[in-house]
């Protein structure tokens, strides 16, 4: 059958509207685009390129031969959960309750789970963008709208955040304050000065704030003990209206494995609980003992990683000011590139000149925001003979124009 006829007999059936009316996705589309071509460096996925290391592996394994392959608690195994607190003890020196930690099957699903717990139709999210388009779908999904606000971008300081400009997008229908720092994909974060004002801000208002702070150990400095970017936490009290999400994905290179968690105010544990038993039961068992080991023994493998990744990202700026015609921030934060080819206003066509030109595929900018055209995102994080690799290819087509 034809794409066509699935797609007008798809029409035809009744699903809910908000399905047929879901914004496409541009990096998806590019995917797609790309399939089949041979010899194709692809950095438009966000993550490493390295495995799940030994250790986590070892201790799933464990788990499952010592028969954790049934059902497991709603809201995450008491050892994970206890983990969890251990982990802010140790790396923020915070004091987060296990009862105030919520695991969840990945980063999507705690988003997904937040979303659920808080919208309803009519409601209104204030997103701070250029941001990850999924956040973006599943807030379509509960069928509240996103008012986004963009970043600022200057060449001498990057991205930078207008609090009045948020502020300002805010109005009696805000629900949530969606806050994704370190930001995908332009690695801006934010200070905790300027949490600490959007949050007495989101107090007054009785706005929730949802904070993503899945990128929150990909910094490449930090003013705290231990390589970490500031959290909402820092500067919260137990019981704001506060959501924090994070995972396992990234830091730990677990993409695979679907493990994230949510820091919570007590009093939404048993909401969080309803929706998360309705929605997938539990989060994968085994999965949460490699995320234990994850969190006890995984500081030295993190140190290997950002190390790697600073590596390739400093060679990243110095080929890209090399070759001149591209405007990038300098990342302090996350494995992307955000950057601006000059005179190429239409992202998709520079992204597919990109894969057809020199096989190099990247994700266009557009998928990240109505501000973000223009732009295209590259994941720097594959080895750096791979990179150099990809900058060289790049540069054939840079130098065409
Ligand atoms: C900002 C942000 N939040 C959440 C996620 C989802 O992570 P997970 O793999 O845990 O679903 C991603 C993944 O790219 C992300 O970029």
């Amino acid at each position: 059958m034809s794409k066509e006829t699935i797609h007008e007999i798809r029409q035809g059936m009744k699903f809910r509207p908000v399905l047929h009316a879901l914004t496409s996705n541009p990096g998806v589309e590019m995917m797609s685009y790309a399939k089949g071509k041979e010899n194709l460096i692809s950095m438009a996925q966000g993550e490493g390129s390295a495995p799940t290391p030994d250790f986590i592996c070892r201790a799933a394994y464990n788990a499952m031969q010592d028969g954790k392959t049934f059902y497991g608690q709603t809201l995450g195994q008491d050892p994970l959960r206890e983990a969890i607190s251990e982990y802010y003890k140790d790396i923020y020196e915070l004091y987060i309750p296990a009862s105030r930690t919520f695991v969840t099957a990945s980063g999507s699903t705690a988003m997904h789970l937040s979303l659920a717990s808080l919208l309803d139709k009519g409601d209104e999210v204030v997103a701070i963008t250029p941001i990850w388009k999924n956040l973006l779908g599943a807030i379509e999904l509960t069928q509240a709208t996103t008012r986004q606000v963009s970043l600022d971008y200057s060449d001498d300081q990057g991205w930078t955040l207008d609090i009045e400009k948020l502020f300002a997008a805010c109005n009696e229908r805000t629900k949530v304050m969606l806050i994704v720092s370190p930001s995908n994909p332009t690695g801006w974060t934010a200070t905790q000065d300027e949490m600490r004002t959007i949050l007495e801000f989101a107090r007054e208002r009785g706005i929730w704030i949802l904070s993503d702070e899945v990128y929150s150990r990909l910094v490449y400095e930090s003013p705290h003990k231990h390589l970490r970017a500031d959290s909402f936490l820092d500067v919260a009290k137990p019981d704001d209206q506060l959501l924090v999400v994070n995972s396992f994905s990234k830091s730990w290179a677990m993409t695979g494995w679907r493990i994230g968690w949510i820091v919570g105010p007590a009093a939404a544990e048993e909401k969080i609980r309803d929706v998360a038993l309705y929605n997938n039961l539990c989060p994968p068992t085994f999965s949460q003992y490699g995320a234990i080991a994850a969190l006890k023994e995984g500081e030295p493998f993190i140190k290997n990683q950002i190390d790697l990744w600073r590596g390739n990202r400093d060679l990243t700026v110095r080929r890209f000011d090399e070759m001149g015609k591209i405007k990038m921030a300098h990342p302090s934060a996350t494995f992307y590139g955000f950057f601006k080819v000059e005179g190429q206003r239409d992202c998709k066509t520079m992204t597919k000149r990109f894969i057809d030109e020199c096989g190099v595929l990247m994700s266009p900018g557009c998928a990240f925001g109505k501000e973000a055209v223009g732009y295209i995102r590259m994941c720097f994080a594959i080895s750096e003979r791979r990179l150099t690799e990809a900058l060289d290819r790049m540069e054939t087509v840079i130098k065409k124009l």
